[in-house]
This record gives C-alpha cells, sequence and structure tokens, in this order.
C-alpha cells in the first residue's frame, strides 16, 4: 500500500523559470539543511519537497522548520510502484540530492531522472564506498587502513551503491591522533562548504 503524506502541499507551486531540488535523506540532514539554507535567498532555484524512508528521520523536522512539504515513503512504495517517480515528476523535480540517503536507487527513478540524481560520500571515492559503507563505518575503514588523508566525494548515481561519475572531491589531512569523531568532523565541514556550491554550478549549466 501507498502513503503518501505530502505537508504544505498548498504551498506547492510550479514556478516558471526556476529549477526544482528534491532532496532524499535517512536522517539526520544536516547537509539537507546547508543546501536548504543556501537556496533560501536564491530566486531561481527552489528546495521543493524532502523525502524520507523513515518517518522519524530528523530531516523532516528540519524540512518542516522552512515549511518544505515532505513525503516518506517505505520499501513497498519505493520498490514496487512508480509512486514516487510520478510525484516527482508532478513537481517538475530537476535535480535529485541525496543527503545521507541509505536505500539503493531503484531502475525506474534513475530510468526517470537519466543524470538527474547525485550523492555525496563522506570519503574519496572508489576508496570506501559500496554496500554497508556509510557513516563512521567509512571513517573507521579509513582510519584502520592508515590513509594520510580523506575526503568527501560528490558524484551522480547509477544502480550501484557509490560508482557514478565523479563530479568532486575535497580532501583533508588525517593528522596523528585524529579519531573517528575527529574525521567526520572535519569531512563534515567540507561537506557543508562544497555541496550547495556544487549543486548551484550544476543546476545553472542545465539553464544553458
Ligand atoms: C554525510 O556524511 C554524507 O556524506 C553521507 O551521509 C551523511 C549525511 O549526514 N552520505 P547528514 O544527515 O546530512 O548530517
Amino acid at each position: 500500500m501507498c502513503i503518501i503524506t505530502v505537508k504544505f502541499f498548498k504551498k506547492i507551486q510550479v514556478k516558471p523559470n526556476v529549477k526544482r531540488i528534491a532532496i532524499f535523506a535517512s536522517g539526520s540532514g544536516s547537509n539537507a539543511q546547508k543546501i536548504i539554507e543556501h537556496f533560501q535567498k536564491n530566486k531561481d532555484v527552489e528546495v521543493s519537497i524532502v523525502l524520507a524512508n523513515r518517518p522519524d528521520a530528523y530531516v523532516l523536522q528540519r524540512a518542516d522548520n522552512f515549511e518544505i512539504p515532505t513525503h516518506v515513503f517505505d520499501r513497498d512504495e519505493f520498490y514496487h510502484s512508480d509512486e514516487v517517480v510520478k510525484l516527482l515528476q508532478s513537481l517538475n523535480i530537476d535535480l535529485i540530492v541525496l543527503a545521507g540517503f541509505l536505500w539503493l536507487i531503484p531502475e525506474n527513478l534513475i530510468k526517470a531522472f537519466p543524470t538527474k540524481i547525485i550523492n555525496i560520500h563522506p570519503a574519496l571515492l572508489p576508496k570506501f564506498g559500496g554496500k554497508g559503507m556509510y557513516g563512521n563505518r567509512v571513517h573507521k575503514a579509513v582510519l584502520e587502513a592508515a590513509e594520510q588523508e580523506s575526503g568527501i566525494t560528490i558524484h551522480y548515481v547509477n544502480e550501484h551503491f557509490d560508482e557514478g561519475e565523479i563530479i568532486h572531491q575535497s580532501k583533508y589531512k588525517i593528522e596523528q591522533g585524529d579519531d573517528v569523531d575527529m574525521i567526520a568532523y572535519k569531512g563534515q565541514q567540507l561537506e557543508h562548504l562544497h555541496y550547495p556550491k556544487v549543486i548551484e554550478n550544476l543546476l545553472k549549466k542545465m539553464s544553458k
């Protein structure tokens, strides 16, 4: 069964010449918030909707705070229906931004939005990516491998975890004594700085 719960639906109006973003997240949504804040004063770009696969994902609260419509879906709806695709198409979404979204993107969504789905990963892909590599698991693996540096990767999404074409990477140094929390912090600073700007550049290229 599909449960569609779009809050602030009355606020959704498809404005001409505005690029529309849909953000997918599973958890806290600190990146989602930075992206929303970045585009608040930009008349040409709108975060139209935030989607989550968990009703308790804190990202939903963050979206509510900005009166951005949200939609929560379950596995059945996501993998066995076209409801999410239809919703995004009805909103004329130009770019789908994954920001801490942990489920694999199904083929129907990739086909409906070819090269229009991007993700951020907290390491320098192709190293330390793939199924099960998320959050502190990534940072632990980086420390165990005694890497001298780590970073972030923003990439297009295909039907495999963390394998699409790389759009942007930024690095930071791992200092002696850095623990998982410290490198997670360093990575998050880079993510918050770069993800909104990379999205803005991609949208600018799309308007040409
Ligand atoms: C980020 O580290 C991102 O690289 C990864 O998931 C995390 C999401 O963090 N894909 P937040 O929910 O945006 O705080």
